[in-house]
């Protein structure tokens, strides 16, 4: 039985700021559905906020990071009841150092099946370990989830890979989380089917909207974009387009400090000018459209795509990570363990990817490759496409970020590899050439320059020449597969002289 929609729920669709008695409307909609709502007190928490110490605020020790040129690090990680997420959560602050500790929401959360997470509970309580692939935060509530920013010494921040995030944001705030990663874009576009891009942006307009509240109470949360995208090959243009895009819609609900993400594709070069010229284009467009104050710090993250079985083969991908991160000057990195490829990682392998990560910054904090010729032209691509699909989509809005997505991506002007989304058209495909670098084997109905297109072509035709197979679209399917591969199969390819 559906009930008659409310005012709030017809609210226009675009990305002006939802107005504010309008927004209490929703927020009274959402913490009614489920009975760790009523837990939510905003005063209350932004009086929890404003008395944490400034070591123990995402928002501020991002920007400390990013002024000082560092690259801090950060795990994934959580697990199914309050106990073993403390556990986790003081062993990835003390024994891996992690300057950034997270939450990762289980998949019942994420999908707002809350009966099902109390069940998991439940069962996990019965077992001694963890049943779901997360911490249910929505079911044990503000009260209990504080717990776990009271058991550590570090900023905490909410990881819930959702489109749904409404209910996971009120409570993870309201708890003392400080930051909150995921988008209405990236989220919807990467892992849902069915939930319109329309809905999934309406549902990180809240999430952002509910951030100024706070802001208005003298507590600067941070937000942030999650970067990667259908966990296979993504071109960073591709990646940087929709962090544009997520960061504009952010801004126009008021948010001012937010992070942006982004994949290692695993070229040294690649990443650098990716990181690089990520931060470049969303300022560049976050002025355009006249929010000239929003903090965009750049987050590198480990390898996205299939991992290799091999602990062996996944500690160099660790420790390359950090290398990429730091070399690309991103301000902090989000860690993997060699785990990865087996499932959730112990706390001590996660603990160990995080050390290992850190040691890997360490050694290459000093180096830089901007002056490169190579850094130049891979920026300048990058920018090349950015621009030219970031300028249509205003354009098909009329100047609405919000309207101006929802259309690209029907039109395949914005697309995305792979997409799992019925809204998204994926006739794009990324695969990897000869230089070992992201490249766009087919645009699809993408308006990337021509020029830029036969320079990506060029590259990739080098690849299949070099290693005499067809060029075609099963280039784009083995670039998928080709890090997870075991170490005899890679190792001919890694001796061929360049
Ligand atoms: N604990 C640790 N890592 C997790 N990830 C997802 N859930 C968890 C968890 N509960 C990580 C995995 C995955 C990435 C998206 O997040 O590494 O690949």
């Amino acid at each position: 039985m559906s009930k008659a929609p409310s005012r709030a729920a017809k609210r226009a669709f675009s990305s002006v700021q939802i107005p504010e008695s309008l927004f209490d409307e929703l927020r009274r909609e959402n913490l009614a559905r489920w009975p760790t709502g009523a837990g939510v007190d905003l005063e209350e928490a932004a009086a929890y906020h404003r008395a944490l110490p400034e070591h123990k605020r995402l928002g501020t020790v991002m920007r400390k990071a990013a002024a000082g040129k560092r690259c801090l690090t950060q795990p994934r990680g959580g697990f199914g009841t309050l106990d073993l997420q403390l556990e986790l959560m003081r062993i990835l602050d003390r024994e891996g150092l992690a300057d950034v500790v997270p939450t990762t929401t289980d998949s019942y959360t994420r999908n707002e099946q809350w009966e099902n997470a109390r069940k998991g509970i439940e069962e996990s309580v019965k077992a001694g370990r963890s049943l779901l692939n997360g911490f249910p935060m929505v079911n044990y509530g503000v009260y209990e989830t504080r717990k776990l920013i009271e058991a550590i010494d570090k900023p905490a921040i909410v990881l819930s890979g959702t489109a749904m995030p409404k209910l996971t944001g009120e409570i993870g705030y309201a708890a003392g989380f400080t930051g909150y990663l995921g988008s209405g874009i990236a989220y919807t576009t990467s892992y849902t089917k069915d939930v319109t891009l329309e809905e999934g942006i309406r549902n990180y307009q809240y999430l952002d909207r509910l951030v100024t509240l706070y802001q208005d109470r003298g507590v600067e949360l941070h937000r942030r974009q999650p970067g990667f995208l259908t966990g296979t090959n993504i071109p960073p243009s591709i990646a940087i387009m929709t962090c544009v895009l997520d960061a504009l819609l952010a801004a126009e609900q008021g948010v001012r400090n937010y992070g942006l993400e982004l994949g290692q594709t695993l070229h040294l070069v690649q990443d650098a000018a990716a990181i690089r010229a990520c931060e470049d284009l969303a300022q560049e467009y976050l002025r355009r459209l006249g929010h000239d104050d929003v903090f965009t710090p750049v987050t590198s993250l480990h390898w996205m795509g299939a991992w290799p079985q091999d602990e062996a083969q996944a500690a160099a991908l660790v420790a390359y990570g950090g290398t990429l991160a730091a070399i690309g000057g991103a301000a902090s990195v989000t860690t993997k363990s060699t785990h990865e490829a087996i499932g959730i990682p112990t706390p001590e392998a996660n603990a160990e990817g995080l050390r290992t990560t850190r040691m890997a910054v360490y050694l290459a904090r000093q180096i830089r490759v901007d002056d490169m010729p190579e850094f130049r032209r891979e920026k300048d691509l990058i920018e090349r496409e950015v621009r030219a699909v970031i300028d249509k989509v205003l354009e098909m809005g009329d100047g609405d970020v919000a309207v101006g997505s929802v259309r690209a991506f029907e039109a395949g002007i914005m697309d995305i590899p792979w997409s799992p989304n019925r809204q998204v058209k994926s006739r794009v495909l990324p695969a990897r050439d000869v230089d070992g670098c992201l490249r766009i084997l087919d645009a699809g109905d993408m308006p990337i320059p021509g020029e830029v297109l036969e320079f990506h072509e060029s590259r990739l035709r080098a690849r299949a020449e070099k290693e005499r197979r067809p060029f075609d679209h099963d280039l784009a399917v083995t670039s998928v597969y080709e890090i997870s591969e075991s170490l005899d199969k890679l190792a001919p390819f890694g001796f061929r002289a360049a």
